[in-house]
């Protein structure tokens, strides 16, 4: 094997068709991010089918795009990796059948790869970031803290009961009215309001265990904006989104300090995931880091939302162990990082 591997990526689990090159030095080649939003802004939310056709119609484009502005052909690169899962089985399905073809047609290894892993590993991409350390993966689909002790170990030492923290942020927004995608339009509308007026109940706010729960501060918002005069005036959004916003964050802070006591002294914090992009939030984790003693590392803002360069990264990261998979490699709705910790119907 060469000593920098070249891997393309391909995602394709939710709204994001994305394509992209990583090199084992961590250089980032190309990494292509093609948005559904415009497909389903309508309907003010992901509708599977529709992101399933748009993967078929764009996918093939952006993979010859990411490879040309990679400067590489096909048979350049080293290994293939696609996300086998967990995501919306459609879209799954698109983007592994297409890189299970590309490895086979190229005559390339093909490594299926974990979202959850792409979003985990993504630190390693960006900053060489060393195992251990403490991740905060709060995304669209999940809310977790875990232990990550090395490639495929992963500790899971938290949990959303319900809702997934980005879930909250959209639902959120739709129930505002701040339009689609929810979490953005939340952080703009909280932008000008004022965090204080309202108090919305903090769940798991001070109990023992890491997990979380969001649908009570989801109803808290929805009741709160139903006691106001109708419609709600741009300030009362602004100030309900402020305090949803700082409720989430003062949650994540809690919650995320009781895992830090729980990991060895020192260990690192990382934050990755869709929600992950949120500066408010950001900002509270950073200073719960430098509170406690720890470094923080947070992704740029184009590597927590869902992209091709974290597949092809995590793909890497297991290519170079030696570790690919077959083409008969199934895809998965659901597929926990710590499956030890995957109780039976929770969140995947
Ligand atoms: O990781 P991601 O791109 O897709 C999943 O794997 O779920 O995360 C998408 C989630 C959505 O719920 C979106 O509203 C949320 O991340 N998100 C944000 C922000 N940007 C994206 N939530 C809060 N503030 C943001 N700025
Ligand atoms: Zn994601």
């Amino acid at each position: 094997m060469t000593e920098s591997p070249l891997v393309l990526g391909i995602e394709s689990s939710c709204d994001e068709t994305a394509a992209a090159v990583v090199a084992g030095d961590r250089r980032i080649l190309s990494n292509v991010v093609l948005s559904q939003l415009d497909d389903h802004r309508a309907y003010g939310g992901v509708v599977p089918e529709i992101a399933a056709r748009a993967h078929v119609s764009h996918l093939d484009r952006l993979i010859a795009q990411a490879l040309r502005e990679a400067g590489v052909t096909l048979a350049e690169i080293d290994a293939v990796a696609a996300t086998a899962g967990p995501g919306l089985i459609g879209g799954v399905i698109v983007g592994l059948t297409m890189g299970k073809a590309l490895a086979l047609g190229a005559g390339k290894p093909f490594v299926g790869v974990n979202h959850l892993e792409g979003h985990a590993l993504t630190p390693r991409l960006v900053s060489g970031l060393e195992f251990p350390y403490l991740l905060l993966l709060v995304s669209g689909g999940h809310c977790q803290l875990l232990a990550v002790e090395g490639v495929g170990r992963y500790r899971r030492l938290g949990t959303t009961i319900d809702d997934a923290v980005g879930e909250a942020f959209d639902k959120t927004a739709k129930l505002l009215g701040l339009g689609y995608p929810g979490g953005p339009a939340v952080e703009a509308a909280a932008a000008t309001g004022d965090p204080a007026r309202f108090t919305l109940p903090r769940p798991m706010f001070g109990r023992p265990g890491c997990d979380f729960s969001f649908s009570g501060l989801k109803t808290a918002v929805r009741e709160t904006a139903a006691s106001l005069p109708q419609p709600l005036s741009a300030q009362d959004r602004a100030d309900l989104a402020a305090s949803f916003q700082a409720t989430v964050g003062a949650v994540m802070v809690d919650r995320t300090r009781r895992a830090i006591a729980l990991m060895p002294k020192g260990t690192p914090l990382v934050v990755a995931g869709g929600v992950a992009a949120n500066k408010h939030l950001r900002a509270r984790l950073e200073a719960l880091a430098a509170e406690t003693g720890i470094a923080f590392v947070a992704p740029p803002i184009r590597l927590c939302t869902d992209n091709g360069a974290m597949i092809a990264w995590a793909g890497l990261e297991h290519f170079r162990q030696g570790e690919t998979d077959p083409l008969d490699l199934k895809p998965r709705a659901r597929w926990p990082l710590d499956a030890a910790a995957a109780m039976p119907g929770a969140k995947a």
